[in-house]
Parts: structure tokens; C-alpha cells; sequence
């Protein structure tokens, strides 16, 4: 399975809202899902939104602690005063990291992959990948959400 090209900052189309997916068993939604997750992993990323693959759909995948998320129309519903602040990346910011502050913990609804909805608690790195990712459905990036000065690694 080819992996899909994954778009740039600045590229405007990481700007733009994506659209509420209507019906997550669609055959191109069904087709799409395993082709982003093959993306995600050739990247070595944490997570991967479908507008970053220029389809502007509320759509995203997650790995984290060998776990995989489907995440279709994902909504926070609740999330903790407490704030972190660490360094983060982004495949549509190749070799630069940010320092963020996000929220430790969040409970999210969403629909899976195979169009079942679910609620989800997370908190530390999975907590901080799905706000992540949902950032990327509403347009938002991490320069955006950075405050301290852009850090460069390698
Ligand atoms: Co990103």
C-alpha cells in the first residue's frame, strides 16, 4: 500500500475546518482509514489528522503504547485545569518542535473505525496527541499554541 504525502506548514489546506464526517462506513472513509494508518507508521509519528493528507474531514489516527486510535468526529468533552508544558512535533513540521501547553487529561467522544461511538479518558502523551489532533481539524497548529520561542533539534 503506497503511503499517502503528507502536507507542509505553510500549506493553507492545514487552515481550514474540517467537515464532520457523516457516515464513517463510507467504502472512501473505509478506504482512506488503513491507508493513514500505513502513514503514520512509515512516518513514525504519534498521530496523523486527514487534513494533513488534504482530505479536510474530522477524521484522525493515533499509535500510542501500541495501541491504535481511529478517531472519526472526536469532541472534547471535559478536560483538567492542570497544564503541561513539553516539546512537541509535527509530521507537517518536519524536524521542529514546539513547547505547548496542553491540558493533562481529557475525556473524548468519538466515533471508531468501524462506526461504533466511544468514550475515551486519557491523560499524559495520548491526552496531549489527541488535542493535537484535533487542533489540525479546527485549522490549529502548533504555531498557534506555541508561547516560548520555536526550539530547533537536530
Ligand atoms: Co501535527
Amino acid at each position: 500500500m503506497p503511503i499517502l504525502p503528507i502536507i507542509k506548514y505553510p500549506n493553507p489546506i492545514l487552515r481550514k475546518k474540517a467537515e464532520k464526517v457523516n457516515d464513517p462506513l463510507d467504502p472512501e472513509i473505509q478506504k482512506l482509514i488503513p491507508r493513514m494508518i500505513e502513514t503514520l507508521r512509515k512516518s513514525n509519528g504519534l498521530g496523523l489528522a486527514a487534513p494533513q493528507v488534504k482530505k479536510t474531514i474530522r477524521l484522525c489516527v493515533i499509535e500510542e503504547g501500541g495501541v491504535l486510535y481511529t478517531l472519526i468526529n472526536p469532541k472534547i468533552k471535559s478536560q483538567s485545569k492542570n497544564k503541561i508544558i513539553m516539546d512537541e512535533g509535527c509530521l507537517s513540521f518536519p524536524g521542529k518542535f514546539f513547547l505547548i501547553a496542553r491540558p493533562e487529561k481529557v475525556k473524548i467522544r468519538y466515533t471508531d473505525g468501524k462506526g461504533e461511538n466511544r468514550k475515551l479518558k486519557a491523560e499524559g502523551l495520548l491526552a496531549r496527541t489527541i488535542q493535537h489532533e484535533i487542533d489540525h481539524l479546527d485549522g490549529i497548529l502548533l504555531t498557534d499554541r506555541s508561547k516560548i520561542k520555536k526550539t530547533k533539534k537536530l
